[in-house]
């Protein structure tokens, strides 16, 4: 059975008599400039989100299940926090292989996000909420994010762990379709094979979408041994009045968005990561007319261009 909040809360309260809660703070000072250095990241308001925000809160009681060696899932060696402030995936629901995600893969795109204080970040795909924690870490008490969850079960656990943080409103439901206010960023954290319309419509003025796409090779085994590259691609989308700049920022593995699959963006993207070129995409195109050399992408109503 999930254990409540109450029950995660008591129970973390005894890690503090024997390991002080400042030398956890030390540890996650020391953990937070790791994950940077591995992200490539230099930026001082990240760092201090990692360092701030505590993993152990939303990931249940440990120990905790880590995959290790080619997908295995190995439990850590006791319930002690200390052992989640590594740069690496945690076991949410490992039987699905759904992992709180890589620490430094997050730096480097909540880095690429650049939510600012007082902004509207919209999370997608929020899990039980660690990086939602590290969002309204960014945004601060002055701006909001609103986390939307697919899975029941998760959600419950979202919307539970965010019940006395005034701004975070966590919400069960499809991030495809749910409506939400105009957000200054959206942070999708599951693999699309194109951007929901909702996502490109409710991005403001100079607002930036992190998208990650995937094939349907993007997630789960991969007997054919196919590079990463040519999996998944995490782009960052910026909203300039009417378009859209698109730049790639890292290759991706990662558990599938449900209802932002399609059949033809699919097999438009597997023709796409077979071609290379993903690299000097500059922009999206809401229309599908553009003529192929212009394209790294192009499905029926849509495109990533080179310009
Ligand atoms: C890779 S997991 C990441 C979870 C979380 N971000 C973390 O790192 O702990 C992807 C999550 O996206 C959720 N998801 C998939 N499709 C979704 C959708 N359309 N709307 C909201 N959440 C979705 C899944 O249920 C899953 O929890």
């Amino acid at each position: 059975m999930t254990p409540s909040p109450e029950q995660v809360a008591a129970h973390t309260a005894q890690f503090q008599d024997r390991m002080q809660q400042e030398e956890l703070a030390i540890v996650r000072r020391a953990y937070a400039k790791h994950v940077l250095a591995n992200a490539g990241v230099d930026d001082a308001r990240v760092e201090a989100a990692f360092a701030a925000v505590r993993r152990e809160h939303f990931l249940g009681l440990g120990p905790w299940l880590m995959p290790r060696w080619s997908r295995r899932y190995v439990p850590t060696p006791s319930d002690d926090p200390v052992y989640l402030y590594q740069d690496a995936l945690v076991g949410i629901i490992p039987e699905r292989g759904l992992n709180n995600g890589q620490p430094s893969l997050h730096a480097m795109l909540i880095a690429a996000a650049a939510s600012r204080p007082g902004q509207h970040v919209v999370h997608i795909g929020a899990g039980v909420g660690y990086y939602t924690a590290i969002l309204a870490h960014m945004v601060g008490e002055s701006g909001r994010v609103t986390a939307i969850e697919f899975d029941g079960g998760l959600a419950e656990r979202l919307v539970a762990n965010f019940a006395r943080q005034r701004n975070v409103r966590a919400l069960p439901g499809d991030g495809a379709q749910i409506e939400f206010d105009p957000a200054d960023v959206i942070y999708v954290n599951a693999g699309a094979t194109r951007p929901a319309d909702i996502w490109l419509d409710r991005l403001k003025d100079g607002g930036r979408l992190i998208l990650p796409l995937t094939s349907d090779k993007g997630f789960g085994e991969n007997p054919e041994n196919i590079p990463i590259q040519q999996r998944g691609a995490v782009f960052g989308i910026k909203r300039g009045g009417g378009e859209f700049l698109a730049k790639w920022i890292s290759a991706v593995a990662i558990f599938p968005c449900e209802g932002a699959r399609d059949a033809e963006s699919e097999r438009a993207l597997a023709a796409a990561f077979e071609k290379g070129g993903w690299e000097r995409v500059t922009r999206l195109y809401r229309r599908g007319d553009l003529p192929d050399e212009r394209c790294w992408l192009n499905a029926p109503d849509w495109a990533l261009a080179y310009d």
